[in-house]
């Protein structure tokens, strides 16, 4: 059976969308990142779409958006936003195709919450957040509460120093 959907997910800051380039390269693969196509398609940021409309509207488009990139029937690799599969019944929507891997980039709690101190200004959930102890304390709470979607995944994927294209090798070995 052939894999024809690479699914990507994790917590903000995993690495989703830097190990989803390098996979899209090495499997000659159309890539899609969710984020990125939400924007496209509204003309807009994410940023100010959580400003202008709140969350609740987000994660309706963010649901619309991963349904129609879904109905590609080519071959395609997909990095989710961190909430994706945490709304709705996502985790159950995506087991129902066929030819498809979920994979999940676990990464620890210290490693997420470095990078995202670097990049908080575009992620609204954490903009609002002062420094690096602010950031660790709200990403181990929200972990913990979004893990038990995120381990439905088919696949889990240890990233804490790990390359980017060493976690790209260990999914392309879960590939048949
Ligand atoms: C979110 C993660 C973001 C983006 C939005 C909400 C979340 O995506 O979808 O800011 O709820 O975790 P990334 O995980 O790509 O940063």
């Amino acid at each position: 059976m052939k894999t024809t959907k690479i699914i990507l997910l994790g917590y903000m800051g995993c690495g989703k969308t830097a190990v989803g380039e390098v996979l899209k390269n090495q499997l000659q693969t159309e890539f899609w990142d969710l984020d990125r196509y939400i924007e496209r398609k509204l003309d807009t940021t994410i940023a100010s779409i959580f400003q202008q409309k709140g969350e609740l509207f987000f994660r309706a488009e963010e649901r619309k958006a991963l349904e129609e990139l879904l109905q590609i029937e080519t071959p395609l690799i997909l990095s989710l936003g961190g909430g994706t599969p945490c709304y709705y019944d996502t985790m159950d929507f995506l087991k129902s195709f066929s030819h498809l891997k979920t994979f999940y980039l676990q990464t620890e709690v210290q490693t997420l919450s470095l990078r995202l101190a670097e990049a908080k200004s575009s992620r609204p959930l954490i903009s609002h957040l002062e420094n690096i102890e602010q950031i660790q304390e709200f990403v181990g709470k929200h972990l913990f509460e979004r893990n038990p979607f995120y381990l439905q995944a088919e696949f889990k994927i240890n990233t804490d120093r790990k390359s980017v294209e060493t976690v790209a090798q260990e999914i392309q070995s879960q590939l048949t």
